[in-house]
């Protein structure tokens, strides 16, 4: 049967990261066990242009009857300060669709080491489950001339969610370590975490738990990466830690995601943005959007294999020597594409 991908390319970098990440879907065609139509839509920057808003309603629909959604990236200078803004198409769309768990794992790749500003990035391997439809990006936003408030609520029944999410999660690692990140010495939000947190604890008797404050947390992602296995957190800390995290991996440019719900439906997504700085120039690191593809495979579509062959190609790749500028080096962005296609 023929599986439906929805593909949102956005803005800036979005287009050239996007046709690198099918590039690579496409020329697996031979080693998978379905077909995919690719449907492509207008999301973002682009979609406001069209439609005057980010989301547009057959955007949505389509995204709502996809077997699996690509986004690569949104967001432009250009709507800042603007009523209607890119970035709030990508948290209705979240919000829409459910995707309540974001999965942002981290790998340091041997070849890259050298390319971390942090020197003991040896044996780091985390994945930080990020809330990803509460807090404070979903809470009242009010502005007015001399002041200004934002509100973040967190439900009971959302911190449970995210924390069994978190704790299957761990189940299936090797190490089974739980580390729930909140600022619960000041937070009401996060003494609720905290306590939800505790008690979800208490159904996985084989995963371990600990808490951690996000300031010396984000000290720790430095100093001690290491002992990390699943970190847990809210959505705006989430956001920040997982940027900081890259800095072990050499680059933004590598980091993928996966969004999960109830529904089944999930969204696939690298973690940086749409990279105005470097638009157009044909220079942006595609690995993040092409490991995204490869976490779709396995995770919608039980394609393991495929999604290894990805990895391993992708590993090789760095290994030859193949760098993009943000790697200090010059390879454009079709040309490590293809040199990962050849290594598949
Ligand atoms: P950014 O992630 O776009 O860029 C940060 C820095 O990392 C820039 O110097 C950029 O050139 C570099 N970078 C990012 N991805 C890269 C890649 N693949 N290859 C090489 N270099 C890469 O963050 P920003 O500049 O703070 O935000 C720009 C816009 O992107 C904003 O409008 C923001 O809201 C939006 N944004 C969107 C998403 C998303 O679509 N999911 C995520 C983050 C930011
Ligand atoms: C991300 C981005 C978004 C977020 C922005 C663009 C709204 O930074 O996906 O990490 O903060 O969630
Ligand atoms: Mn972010």
């Amino acid at each position: 049967m023929t599986k439906k991908i929805v593909t949102l390319s956005g803005d800036g970098i979005g287009p050239e990261i996007m046709e690198a990440g099918l590039e690579v879907l496409s020329a697996l065609t031979e080693c998978l066990n379905e077909t995919y139509d690719i449907e492509a839509h207008d999301f973002g920057g682009i979609a406001i242009d069209h439609f005057n808003t980010p989301l547009p309603e057959s955007t949505l629909d389509a995204a709502k009857n996809a077997d699996a959604v690509l986004l690569a990236a949104i967001g432009h200078p250009k709507y800042n300060g603007a009523k209607v803004r890119p970035e709030q198409g990508l948290l209705q769309l979240r919000k829409a669709l459910g995707l309540y768990a974001n999965v942002r794992p981290l790998k340091i790749y041997e070849e890259l080491k050298n390319f971390a500003p942090i020197k003991n990035v040896s044996e780091v391997d985390f994945v930080v489950i990020r809330e990803l439809t509460g807090g404070i990006y979903f809470g009242a936003h009010e502005l007015e001339e001399t002041k200004a408030r934002d509100i973040n609520d967190y439900s009971a029944e959302e911190i449970k969610r995210i924390m069994i999410f978190a704790f299957e999660t761990a189940r299936k690692r090797s190490r089974k370590h739980v580390t729930s990140v909140d600022k619960q010495n000041v937070l009401a939000t996060s003494k609720l975490w905290r306590k939800i947190a505790d008690e979800v604890a208490q159904d996985y008797p084989d995963v371990t738990l600990e808490h951690q404050l996000v300031d010396s947390c984000a000290m720790l992602l430095i100093t001690n990466p290491q002992k990390f296995d699943v970190i847990v957190t809210e959505n705006l800390f989430g956001d920040i830690l997982t940027d900081e995290a890259s800095s072990l991996a050499g680059t933004l440019g590598v980091m993928p995601s996966s969004s999960h719900g109830e529904s089944g439906l999930a969204l696939y997504e690298p973690i940086h943005g749409s990279a105005p700085d470097i638009a157009g120039q044909g220079i942006a690191n595609p690995v993040g959007m092409i490991l995204s593809v490869a976490m779709m495979l396995r995770e919608s579509f039980n394609e393991s294999a495929a999604a290894q062959k990805i990895e391993d190609a992708v590993e090789k790749t760095f290994r030859d020597g193949y760098r993009t500028k943000d790697l200090g080096g010059t390879t454009t962005t079709q040309a490590l594409t293809k040199a990962i296609i050849a290594r598949l």
